[in-house]
């Protein structure tokens, strides 16, 4: 019988919670910083991942920030993507939505452009690769204010054909959904798709105002809608995706550990979950080392780890033609391996 992990790995799958910028290994922090001559506060690899020890979701944003300066060019942007992708690839990931924060980079001086066309390169780079398809979603920071949003969505325009959504993410507590209701408007009058971190560690009311007030088409995390019963129904009913981040709760301390993670139960409750690593270069792995951890050691099955890939294809961003071919492939490949 063939091993869970080859299982898992093989496992054809999106991925639809990933911060780019999370996925600068400390490996190539320290290469980008040499070429691009910019000082680096830790003396060695391990040095850097000793430092990511975090409490909660600011301390890790503190050195999340920090890290990202050493991203300087076009180049760094592209090699940065592309070696999530080739990660990915590796991981059974035919498709993945990433996650872009512009403001982290252009309130250091670093123009949109830069950001983007090396993004898009890294992008194209690894479809004609490994056949991986990917969209790009633009973040806003919740802790800058309303007016900067706005800015960044106007410095986005020349590339706005090749965004396919806009997201919202940072601090979470004491920023919610309700501050970017006008901006996220005016993406979707630009034919943009909207999601929204909440319920990482803000209220069930964030998530109520990311559905009512954003009109997201996908909820990042979602965790804390666990705590109101009639939000369940609400998305269970409505189909809703929630892009669920095991490890990353784990390490934010959002969940206690890894065996009390609830995405079984969300499962069992009828919800559309699926697994995605975040950031994948701080929190311990990337999407298949998520899928190994919760299939470790409680009840999810087999067909539950089927069931959350089958959902990371329905909760994508493709068109149904595309969906339809993905499944196809996973029924293929359950079929293959039963
Ligand atoms: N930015 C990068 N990762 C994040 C997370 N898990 N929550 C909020 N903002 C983020
Ligand atoms: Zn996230």
């Amino acid at each position: 019988m063939l091993d869970l992990d080859a299982f898992i790995t093989g496992l054809p799958k999106a991925e639809l919670h990933l911060h780019i910028e999370g996925s600068l290994e400390p490996e190539q922090m320290f290469e980008f910083a040499r070429r691009n001559q910019v000082a680096i506060p830790y003396a060695s690899v391990e040095e850097v991942r000793a430092a990511y020890d975090f409490s909660n979701l600011q301390d890790f944003l503190d050195i999340y920030y920090a890290g990202a300066d050493v991203l300087r060019t076009e180049e760094d942007f592209r090699d940065l993507a592309l070696a999530y992708f080739d990660r990915a690839a590796a991981d059974g990931v035919l498709h993945a939505e990433i996650f872009f924060d512009p403001q982290t980079h252009t309130h250091r001086g670093i123009p949109f452009g830069v950001v983007a066309n090396g993004l898009l390169a890294g992008m194209a780079a690894a479809e004609a690769k490994h056949g991986l398809t990917s969209k790009l979603i633009l973040c806003f920071l919740r802790h800058l204010d309303e007016e900067d949003a706005f800015k960044t969505l106007s410095q986005a325009q020349p590339w706005i054909d090749r965004i396919d959504a806009v997201g919202l993410d940072s601090s979470e507590l004491g920023h919610p959904p309700s501050k970017f209701e006008r901006v996220f408007a005016a993406a979707a009058a630009m034919g943009l798709k909207r999601v929204a971190h909440a319920g990482e560690e803000g209220p069930p009311e964030y998530v109520y105002e990311a559905l009512e007030l954003l009109h997201v088409d996908r909820l990042d995390h979602g965790n804390r809608s666990l705590e109101d019963p009639a939000l369940i129904a609400r998305l269970a009913r409505s189909g809703m995706t929630l892009t669920v981040c095991p490890l990353s709760n784990v390490k934010l301390c959002n969940v206690a550990s890894i065996d009390v993670h609830p995405i079984d139960r969300m499962l069992r409750l009828g919800l559309r979950a699926t697994v995605n690593s975040d950031d994948p270069a701080y929190f311990g792995g990337y999407v298949g080392d998520n899928f190994r951890a919760i299939a470790q050691g409680r009840t999810l099955d087999r067909d539950d780890l089927v069931t959350l890939a089958r959902n990371s294809f329905l909760g994508s961003f493709l068109p149904d033609n595309a969906v339809a071919t993905h499944l196809a492939r996973l029924d293929a490949y359950v079929e293959a391996h039963t």
